[in-house]
């Protein structure tokens, strides 16, 4: 697992003297680079800038030609090193460009939005979307190091923080009930050190106990079936969401088929469903487009065997994972949401 470290930006400095590199790279976007960059940028020894287009739509296989090629064209060695610089696009697609490049050199993660920070720069999982389905091309590729710091969030707008927020709420619902309620009471807005501190524990039990997810690790994806579905039906639409607010909706749709499947007790359903709506409305989308959002479903890296397999609840801070779900279920889900 690689090494979560909470401290100041300062130690990034120390954090390099560690590691011997050829050279040193900054992968990062129009965003992080304003905002970000002027954070972290004296502690660097010499170093290239890697640009790229900010947000999902740019999370492909074109971004990742311009960032092989910012490396080969600074003849970059297997010694070179790293540092994504940005959101869990950033984190994801520069974790894969490194972990391919030359067959792997080295990366620091620096997550400068809520959602990096306690899920994407966690836990070895780099990719890329491809044909409009999220994360579809990728590998499992371990950071040097991630070095988190809550300074990044005064950059950040309401809605960023409520999209790593719903993270969080997952961490608390799948594994641990007082990270959930603490979560509630405290809210998206100031959000402390010690709650993101027990996401990413959370997050770092799990992926420790099966890094590559054989089983356990299946956990982490409780809302994503539905949710990712629904990110990538309106990705690109003036409706589009961010991840966070799109696997919120995907809860709320996998919170009641949990209960329809008689995992879930209706009273922590109710109680669920009353938190997730405090914070998170849905969009309006058509009964028409329920097909397509099922086609989307049925991608999902957790499907075996033509079956849609879905990571569910069993009750506040436990799941279930590989459980089968019915296409007309799905469709009850989305009528609930939607
Ligand atoms: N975001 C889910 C996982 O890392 O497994």
């Amino acid at each position: 697992m690689s090494k979560v470290h909470f401290q100041e930006l300062s130690e990034l400095k120390e954090l390099l003297a560690s590691i011997e590199y050829s050279q040193l790279f900054v992968l990062t976007d129009e965003n992080s680079k304003k905002h970000c960059y002027p954070l972290i940028k004296d502690y660097l020894e010499y170093h290239q800038v890697i640009e790229i287009a900010s947000g999902e739509k740019h999370k492909t296989l074109d971004s990742c030609n311009l960032i092989w090629n910012a490396l080969t064209m600074a003849t970059a060695d297997r010694k070179a090193l790293l540092i994504n610089l940005g959101g869990g696009v950033i984190t994801d697609m520069g974790g894969f460009c490194a972990g391919t490049y030359k067959r792997g050199i080295r990366f620091i993660n620096i997550p400068t939005t809520l959602l990096s920070q306690v899920d994407a720069s966690v836990g070895a999982k780099t990719g890329i979307d491809f044909n409009g389905y999220k994360n579809h091309i990728g590998l499992f590729c371990e950071a040097e190091a991630v070095l988190i710091n809550p300074v990044f969030h005064s950059t950040l707008p309401e809605r960023q923080l409520k999209s790593g927020f719903a993270e969080m709420l997952k961490h608390g619902l799948i594994a641990d009930k007082k990270h959930w309620e603490n979560c509630i009471e405290n809210g998206f807005m100031k959000i402390s050190n010690e709650l993101i501190q027990q996401s990413v524990k959370i997050k770092e039990k799990i992926v420790d106990a099966d890094p590559t997810e054989k089983g356990l690790r299946k956990v982490l994806n409780f809302g994503h079936t539905i949710g990712h579905a629904i990110e990538s039906h309106l990705l690109n639409t003036e409706n589009e969401l961010l991840h966070g607010e799109a696997i919120a909706l995907g809860m709320i749709a996998e919170a009641y088929i949990s209960k329809s499947k008689g995992f879930l007790a209706k009273d922590e359903y109710i109680l669920i469903v009353g938190e997730l709506r405090n914070f998170f409305k849905s969009p309006k989308i058509e009964k028409t487009s329920y097909m397509e959002i099922k086609r989307l479903c049925k991608q999902d890296k957790k499907n075996q065997n033509g079956e849609i397999n879905m990571s569910l609840l069993k009750n506040i801070g436990q799941a279930v994972y590989d459980i089968s779900v019915e296409e007309e279920l799905i469709d009850h889900a989305l009528a609930e949401i939607l």
